[in-house]
């Protein structure tokens, strides 16, 4: 029987041990950190999830230990039987007398082990790269050996917060009687929403299965099961393109609610919300929200003010839509806008919904922008598809300097557009006009990116400030260029407000919804909507959408028929849990908090997933891959 493990049990894990336990026994397993050797002592810092310690090989202590450890190597896996001590004073010959040897870094620092035993349970190779909290090896590599990226603090922190993060969760939602029920990851694919991954089914020669990209459709039906009260950590499939917030599988905390409005919605989720800071961070949420309320910003105003619907409000530097404005001086001899005033004057294009804008932002003087800072700046832009980035700086007359828009620029509109933007000497404008979509994009991004060269917010990482926000009252309909047809903004299962019922067919782009966002300093950390329940309702938002009776059954038939078997009034949202522990780990990508990310091209790079399957497992699928091997 091997003696550790089996006769001598953990005392206490490798952050435990402090003054109070001097002179007791105690035995740890660890890896080898360190190792220093100070010729008559060895010194190694033992590490496990939970912190280092300290442990001393003493010849004088035992001599064999002593021994052993002069071979031990980093990660090495040990356990040991030691005594406790102080680290006491130890005269130091640099500054010729005693010093203290406690290590004030380390919450073991004021004790250590003098080691009566040790066992080596395991040797191992010289890790890739050193396991230490700051390094700066090529994400790559470390996503190569996450099993040692895994053994690095600031990751094991980032899990241990999420663990925190689902741990609150459970418990307050099933403080608030929500029933935690599982759907399945195997499902029939359904069109709209993200794009799905599909499984081939062995059986079902021909057939795929889809990997749920939210439970949404199961979670209404367990409403109309009258489940009433439904959360779930549910892990989500979508095939889209890779951003620092997003992964291809990643973990919702979802819920769904039955005889409630979106008031109550919020409330659940600013309660949860409440306890997760709490659990995670210690930190209480009622000084910055004394009223447990987060503000409320409507879509429009989020777009017009800060061109999404996701801002982070932690500063202000707001764009202006002068579109008006442009229109009202025919261009105010800038070349460019001239043709945008000219379509709306014409009456080619609607003031409320315009397919064209203009759109200014200040950057202040205080920023201390040169030149160069500017073309780097357009440079940003032209990255994100704009044609490039009008600017202009203001010389202490207002004139307009270092921009080629000074030259044609009328006196009266620059005048009339300093005093609207309130820009004054020294401030750079920038401006952005074409496609809506396209300049509220860019400057969106334009303004975080200034944002954080101005250090208004952190370039990494958080400050502390947890702007918290709902964005509410979304158009239920947006505008399909390619397809020339009205599409659902988020599903075709939205409940329009009461008041927008009369426009559903009139005039779909303006119809509002009950569907709202959860944003925190710029990121959606959640979406959801309060559900159409009203078969009329519904079989009118599929006319706008162009989608018949047939094809809704072909599509949705198993809610639909759900829905007509007595669906209670509903509403649900779904939180991105992996962006909240991104968010509260204060990591610049949700890689970090995720235990076994994909890179941004959605690979493994452990185990190398995806990879090729032979010819005869794809036979057995009734599959054949056109892709040249
Ligand atoms: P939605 O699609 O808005 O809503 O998703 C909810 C939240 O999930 C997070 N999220 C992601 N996180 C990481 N990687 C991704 N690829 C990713 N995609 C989404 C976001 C987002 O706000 N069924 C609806 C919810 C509902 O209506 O109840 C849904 O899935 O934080």
């Amino acid at each position: 029987m091997a003696r550790f493990i089996d006769e001598l049990k953990r005392t206490h894990d490798c952050n435990a041990v402090r003054v109070d336990d001097i002179d007791n026994e105690v035995v740890l397993f660890g890896w080898v950190a360190r190792r220093r050797d100070h010729g008559s002592l060895i010194f190694v810092d033992l590490r496990d999830r939970e912190g280092c310690t300290q442990i001393v090989f003493d010849p004088e202590v035992n001599k064999e230990a002593h021994a052993q450890a002069e071979a031990l190597r980093p990660e090495w896996v040990i356990g040991i039987r030691g005594k406790v001590r102080s680290r006491g004073e130890q005269f130091s010959k640099k500054h010729d007398k005693m010093v203290s040897a406690a290590n004030p870094n380390m919450d073991t620092g004021e004790v250590e082990i003098a080691i009566e035993e040790i066992t080596v349970f395991n040797q191992a190779k010289t890790p890739a790269f050193e396991i230490e909290d700051k390094i700066d090896t090529k994400e790559d590599v470390r996503l190569q050996y996450r099993f040692l990226d895994l053994r690095r603090k600031p990751l094991q922190d980032a899990l241990k917060t999420r663990h925190k993060l689902n741990h609150a969760t459970r418990n307050y939602l099933t403080d608030q009687g929500c029933l935690e029920i599982e759907t399945p990851f195997l499902v029939k694919y359904t069109p709209g929403g993200a794009r799905n991954f599909l499984v081939p089914s062995r059986s079902g020669a021909g057939k795929f299965y889809a990997l749920a990209e939210s439970p949404q459709l199961f979670k209404q039906l367990f409403m109309v099961a009258g489940y009433e009260r439904y959360f779930q950590i549910v892990r989500c499939f979508r095939d889209e393109d890779l951003r620092v917030d997003r992964q291809p599988e990643f973990t919702q905390i979802d819920i769904e609610l039955s005889f409630v409005n979106q008031d109550d919605i919020f409330t659940l989720v600013e309660g949860l919300i409440f306890k997760i800071w709490k659990a995670a961070l210690d930190i209480d949420l009622t000084e910055l929200f004394p009223d447990g309320k987060f503000p409320r910003m409507k879509f429009d105003d989020s777009m017009r003010d800060y061109g999404n619907d996701k801002p982070d409000t932690r500063f202000e530097m707001k764009h202006f839509d002068i579109t008006e404005m442009v229109t009202e001086h025919d261009g105010g001899g800038i070349p460019f806008f001239a043709p945008i005033a000219e379509k709306f004057k014409s009456g080619a294009y609607r003031k409320d919904l315009p397919e064209e804008i203009v759109k200014a932002m200040v950057i202040p003087a205080s920023a201390g922008f040169s030149r160069a800072d500017g073309n780097n700046l357009e440079k940003y832009a032209k990255g994100m598809g704009a044609g490039g980035l009008a600017r202009a700086k203001l010389a202490p007359d207002g004139s307009w300097v270092q921009s080629p828009l000074s030259k044609s620029v009328t006196d009266k509109f620059r005048t009339a557009l300093n005093e609207h933007l309130g820009a004054k000497e020294g401030d750079i404008i920038i401006f952005q006009f074409g496609k809506t979509s396209m300049v509220h994009t860019v400057m969106a991004n334009l303004r975080v990116h200034v944002a954080k060269k101005m250090g208004l917010i952190p370039e990494t990482g958080h400050d502390n400030k947890w702007n918290f926000l709902w964005v509410v009252e979304p158009p239920l309909f947006e505008y399909d260029d390619d397809h020339k047809t009205w599409a659902a903004a988020h599903h075709a299962f939205t409940r329009p407000h009461d008041e927008s019922l009369k426009l559903l067919e009139k005039d779909p782009g303006k119809v509002l919804c009950y569907r709202y966002d959860i944003v925190l300093n710029g990121f959606e950390i959640g979406g959801g909507s309060i559900r159409l329940h009203n078969r009329d309702v519904q079989k009118r938002v599929f006319q706008t959408l162009g989608i018949g009776e047939e094809e809704a059954q072909e599509k949705f038939g198993f809610l639909l028929s759900g829905l007509e078997h007595g669906a209670p009034p509903h509403g649900g949202i779904a939180l991105g849990m992996d962006r909240i522990a991104m968010l509260l780990a204060g990591s610049d990508s949700i890689r970090d908090v995720i235990a076994f990310p994909k890179t941004q091209k959605g690979t493994d790079l452990m185990t190398n997933a995806p990879g090729t399957v032979s010819p005869e497992q794809l036979a057995e699928l009734n599959i054949r891959s056109i892709q040249e091997s």
